[in-house]
Formats: C-alpha cells, sequence, structure tokens
C-alpha cells in the first residue's frame, strides 16, 4: 500500500528524513515511533502530498507521490489525521464534517450515513450541532478522525492521534483503530505511546531521521535479547525479600544489577536459562521461600531506547 525508496526531505541545510525505505501492506497498522523531531510528521506530510519531497521515491498504492496527475488520486485515497487539527471553529461539529464530504465528493446520502456514524463511535453524536470553536481539545481530535474517514479513505495517516485524549477517550480511539483494521484500512500511525504501538500496531518502525528499525513489537523485542541486551529474571517471594537474600545474588557470577519491590526480585542476568538456578540456590539458601520465577525478555521500550541513543540524530 506504501512503499518508499530513497525518500528524502532537506528543508535548506537541515535533513529532516534521510534515505528512508519501507514498505507498509494493505491491511496493516503500522506504527512509526521516533523522538521529537525525528521527522515523523514530514514523512507524512510527504506521503499525503502536503510537501514535496527532495529525493527518492513513494508510492502509494499504484500512484506515484510527486507526479503532478496523481496527486488527486493519492488525496481521494486517503485521509489524514494531522498533528494540528485545524477544523472551522465557527461551524457546527456536524457541519465541519459536511463540509468536507463535500470537498471530496461525496454525496448527501453517503455523508449523512458517515457523519452519524463516526460521530456515534466517537461519542459526538449527542454534540453534533455544538460549535466545533467549543470544543475541548479531546473531542476536537476525535472530530478531526471522523473527518479524516468521512470519504472511506482505504488508507488513514494519523498523526499523534491520542496525544490530546484522557485514559478513556484514547481507549476508545484506540478500539476505533482496531476495528479500522477489523474493516482491512491501512493505517499509517505516528505516536509517541509505546504501549499504545504495541497494543495496535501489527508493525513498527522507529524513525531518528534515519529509519532504525522495522519489524514487529516481537521481533524487536527478541532481537534486542538475543542481541545481548539486558534479559533479567523476576522471582516472587512469599515473604518481603531481605538483604542477606540481595548479598547472595549480587555474588553470583553474571548477575547485573538487582532491583526489589516489596516480594519481588527484578534481576539482570547474562543468561537467564543457565543462570536461574544458581539464583534460586541463593535466595532459598538465604531463607527466602519462592513463589514463582519468570523470565522477561527486554521491552519495546528497551528496544526504544537503545535504538534510539546509539542511531540518534
Ligand atoms: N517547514 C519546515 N521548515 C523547516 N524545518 C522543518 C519544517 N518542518 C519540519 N522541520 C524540521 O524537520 C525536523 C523533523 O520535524 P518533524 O515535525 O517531522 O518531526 P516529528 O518526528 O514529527 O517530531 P514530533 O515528535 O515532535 O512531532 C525537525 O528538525 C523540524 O524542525
Ligand atoms: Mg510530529
Amino acid at each position: 500500500m506504501i512503499e518508499t525508496k530513497g525518500l528524502t526531505k532537506r528543508f535548506g541545510t537541515l535533513t529532516a528524513v534521510d534515505n528512508l525505505t519501507l514498505k507498509v501492506n494493505e491491511g496493516e497498522v503500522f506504527g512509526f515511533l521516533g523522538p521529537n523531531g525525528a521527522g515523523k510528521t514530514t514523512t507524512v506530510r510527504m506521503l499525503c502530498c502536503l510537501i514535496s519531497k527532495t529525493s527518492g521515491e513513494a508510492r502509494i498504492a499504484d500512484y506515484d507521490v510527486g507526479k503532478e496527475a496523481d496527486a488527486l488520486k493519492i488525496r481521494k485515497l486517503i485521509g489524514l489525521v494531522p498533528d494540528t487539527v485545524g477544523l472551522y471553529d465557527d461551524l457546527s461539529a456536524y457541519d465541519n464534517l459536511d463540509f468536507y464530504g463535500k470537498l471530496y465528493g461525496c454525496t448527501e446520502t453517503q455523508r449523512k450515513e458517515n457523519i452519524q456514524r463516526f460521530l456515534t463511535m466517537l461519542g459526538l453524536w449527542e454534540k453534533r450541532d455544538a460549535i466545533a470553536g467549543t470544543f475541548s481539545k479531546g473531542m476536537k481530535q476525535k472530530l478531526a478522525i471522523a473527518r479524516a474517514l468521512i470519504h472511506e479513505p482505504e488508507l488513514l495517516f494519523m498523526d499523534e492521534p491520542t496525544a490530546n485524549l484522557d485514559p478513556e477517550s484514547a481507549k476508545t480511539v484506540r478500539d476505533f483503530i482496531l476495528g479500522l483494521k477489523k474493516e482491512k484500512k491501512t493505517i499509517f500511525l505516528n505516536t509517541h505511546n509505546l504501549d499504545e504501538a504495541q497494543r495496535v500496531c501489527d508493525r513498527i518502525g522507529i524513525l531518528s531521521t534515519k529509519l532504525l528499525a522495522t519489524g514487529t513489537p516481537q521481533e524487536l523485542e527478541r532481537a534486542l535479547s538475543s542481541g545481548g541486551g539486558a534479559r533479567r529474571t523476576v522471582v516472587l517471594l512469599q515473604e518481603q525479600a531481605t538483604d542477606a537474600m540481595l548479598a547472595g545474588l549480587r555474588q553470583l557470577t553474571g548477575v547485573g544489577s538487582v532491583t526489589v519491590e516489596g516480594n519481588k526480585l527484578d534481576v539482570t542476568l547474562s543468561d537467564p536459562d543457565k543462570q536461574n538456578a544458581a539464583v534460586i540456590e541463593a535466595i532459598v539458601k538465604a531463607g527466602g521461600h519462592i513463589q514463582s520465577v519468570t523470565i522477561a525478555g527486554a521491552s519495546l521500550e528497551d528496544v526504544y531506547l537503545k535504538l534510539v541513543r546509539e542511531g540518534g540524530s
């Protein structure tokens, strides 16, 4: 659905996106992660034909980004929830959507049906006649999501759609994204929320001007765990951890950090599969009663922080 080769954007001397080669498949939710200024919004703007690319190639479905004759076709195929919401503040919620629907050439019936459907799904139907300028940030954000969908695009770009939302609204939007995924829509999601990325995305790309990694969340975690990244053993005790247990653990070879939280011991190890027996023995010797032992791999957060710190601009 999206394919880029060496896509690059420079603003004067600043390279915002450097040589991005990426593929997003049809029906996939692709999460784009990266620190502030990484080039995520710039990438989305290029793909949505809002700004020109400096070099490289990008295709959306069968169309060429940057080819004037294809720009309108691409725009019809895509919807964009931009990072700044930009609604008509003096129009009602309903009229904002109706206006965009007309702009996209939707029929009256299609507009009516879709406005009701999306406003209802996002919990804004009761507010349809209220003026958008009076909406809270979160309500505006949801209205922008409905607006991006009014012409039933196959591909939806969302630039931090839950950034302004309270936890409950963020969940509504995440569930909404999962619903769109069931409808086989392709979604390109810029986000800073690693937990969100893990929950809704099939694959993730980590950008810091250059693309640092792509893969499913599990693939990224596994790559870090097996590539010498920290693995941990988490031991739950039947009692509070004691200083004797800590001292015993710290004497073992291959043990990195040991952290304690009540009856939970979190031990960093070079090879937990081999070292767990010694860990258990040390705890039992110090008088501990073990409830459970689990090996924890690297989290998506570990992967993200490692990649961005090592490869960051
Ligand atoms: N119109 C512009 N003119 C000049 N520089 C720009 C312009 N737009 C973006 N940039 C620069 O390009 C870089 C990438 O910005 P971009 O907005 O794409 O980052 P981002 O990954 O979306 O960051 P954030 O997470 O903060 O939204 C930044 O250094 C930014 O200052
Ligand atoms: Mg951005």
